[in-house]
């Protein structure tokens, strides 16, 4: 008898280890799928108000048929397979939340569904969404070994609702004649509190305000603005305040100035982009330790246009992204880093991006990238998240080789010219932006002749 128990209880030990195996695994999806329930939608812009209150998915039919199709006589074969990818393959915190957002707002599955940006911002921000959330920590098994720099975020990535504090109106002409003087190039760049020298720097040297001469000889007009969020020195925010008196330049949102919040300079710089500056043709996002040519880069979009007014193209402009392109990028794993990203948060390869040091795309690029920047949850490193959004466009950045934003190839023989075959250069301090700026302003008659790198990188 006692020996048949015990037959019976290591079959039952059999049968439901895997149960028992599988049961926190259960109950962690479950979570996480009422984190995203909760939170997933609330994010900054809050979505269309038609359907906040519902959680529940649309059903995912097997085969999509684009309406008006079925009318035509020649249908194309029914895709043997479904349409799009309907299970979810990694239990990573971040592809959970962007699955479940890309069922919610999937364009196709509810075409009625229309993001109006101004609305939504102004709705959400009288929610209070935007107190950290403390519940997030059971939803990654491992949330308690994690740097604080990834806690933080995880806590707070459902908003991208700050307030601005300072926001300066007269970056660009508004009115009549906002469109007739409309920058050509408006340079954003990213900067903290205390970096005063970097600014002073660029104000002077390369991000020159006004009418700047490209190196045939036109007048082309840029303009200049610096994205920051908040330090904790009260002394360095009083000298900011002055400083932004001073040049009308700061541009400045109520979250803390971490590596890990710069994704949101650039959501909320494509808000602000759309009402203060729409009708810029073209934008510089970078840092602050970079070195740009700015008269070459004048150069070079000026052909982009005009290749662009040739051909018969005209959506080419809204596809218009260029800088040193990374492709096949994987997380980085080590926890020592300060761009490590845990498998329990994100899991697959990054799209292929821009390097954050410096990229530029065009106006009207930005206008969607504030739209689909809405259906893309916050993502840690900023120049991943653009590379995410880029790829919900289906936009390909172009690589430019004139694009150093990891410096001269350390084995490259030294030319005389070379600092006049680059459209930027990382990373440069501000005495040498001072010394390339007129190195290159007026080049050298032996270096006067000089063209864009072409050089690949060597990988
Ligand atoms: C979408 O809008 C159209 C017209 O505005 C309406 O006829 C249709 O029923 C709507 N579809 C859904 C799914 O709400
Ligand atoms: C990094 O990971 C190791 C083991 O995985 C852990 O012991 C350590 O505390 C982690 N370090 C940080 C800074 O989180
Ligand atoms: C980002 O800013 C918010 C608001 O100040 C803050 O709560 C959060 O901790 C910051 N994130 C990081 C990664 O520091
Ligand atoms: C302009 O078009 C030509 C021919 O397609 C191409 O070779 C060239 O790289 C283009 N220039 C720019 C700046 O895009
Ligand atoms: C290029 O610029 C750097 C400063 O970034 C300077 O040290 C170097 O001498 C310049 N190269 C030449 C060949 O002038
Ligand atoms: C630069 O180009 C001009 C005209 O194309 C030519 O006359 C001159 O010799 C060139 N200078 C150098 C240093 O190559």
């Amino acid at each position: 008898m006692a020996s048949c128990l015990c037959r019976y209880r290591r079959r039952i030990i059999l049968f439901c280890s895997p149960c028992i195996l599988l049961l926190p695994v259960c109950i962690y999806v479950m979570i996480a799928m009422s984190y995203v329930m909760k939170h997933g939608d609330t994010g900054g812009y809050a979505g269309p108000g038609t359907y906040v209150s519902t959680v529940s998915l649309p059903l995912l039919p097997d085969r999509f048929i684009a309406r008006g199709l079925k009318r035509s006589r020649d249908l194309a074969p029914h895709p043997e397979k479904s349409f799009w990818r309907s299970e979810l393959e990694s239990g990573a915190l971040w592809n959970i939340i962007q699955y479940m957002m890309d069922r919610q707002r999937n364009p196709i599955l509810s075409p009625n569904l229309t993001i109006e940006t101004s609305s939504n911002l102004e709705r959400s921000k009288s929610e209070n969404g935007c107190s950290p959330n403390s519940n997030i920590d059971i939803t990654m098994p491992d949330f308690l070994t994690l740097p604080t720099q990834m806690k933080n975020f995880v806590r707070t990535m459902h908003c991208r609702d700050y307030a601005i504090i300072i926001d300066p109106s007269d970056v660009c002409n508004h009115g009549p004649l906002a469109k007739k003087w409309a920058p050509m190039l408006l340079l954003a760049i990213k900067t903290q509190t205390a970096n005063f020298e970097n600014r002073e720097a660029i104000r002077e040297t390369w991000g020159r305000s006004g009418r700047i001469k490209t190196r045939d000889g036109q007048l082309k007009i840029v303009r200049r603005v610096f994205l920051l969020g908040k330090s904790k020195s009260r002394q360095h925010e009083e000298k900011l305040q002055l400083e932004s008196k001073k040049y009308g330049d700061i541009l400045q949102w109520e979250f803390t100035d971490a590596f890990f919040n710069l994704t949101l300079k650039d959501v909320l710089f494509w808000e602000w982009f759309s009402r203060r500056c729409p009708h810029a043709r073209f934008i510089f996002k970078g840092d602050d330790d970079v070195f740009v040519r700015t008269p070459a880069v004048l150069d070079y979009l000026q052909a982009v246009e005009a290749n662009e007014s040739l051909s018969d193209e005209s959506k080419n402009m809204e596809s218009f992204v260029i800088g040193d392109v990374i492709h096949n990028a994987a997380p980085i794993r080590t926890n020592n880093t300060k761009y490590f990203i845990p498998e329990s948060f994100f899991k697959g390869l990054y799209p292929s991006y821009p390097g954050g040091g410096g990229v530029v795309y065009s106006g009207s690029l930005a206008h969607r990238l504030l739209e689909v920047s809405q259906r893309v949850h916050l993502f840690p490193i900023d120049d991943v998240y653009l590379g995410m959004c880029l790829r919900r466009l289906g936009v390909y950045p172009v690589h430019h080789p004139a694009f150093l934003t990891f410096d001269f190839p350390k084995d490259e023989p030294k030319e005389p010219c070379a600092n006049h075959t680059i459209l930027l250069v990382h990373k440069r301090s501000p005495a040498e932006m001072f010394k390339l700026w007129f190195e290159t302003l007026i080049p050298s008659p032996e270096c006067r002749n000089a063209t864009l790198r072409v050089k690949p990188r060597p990988d």
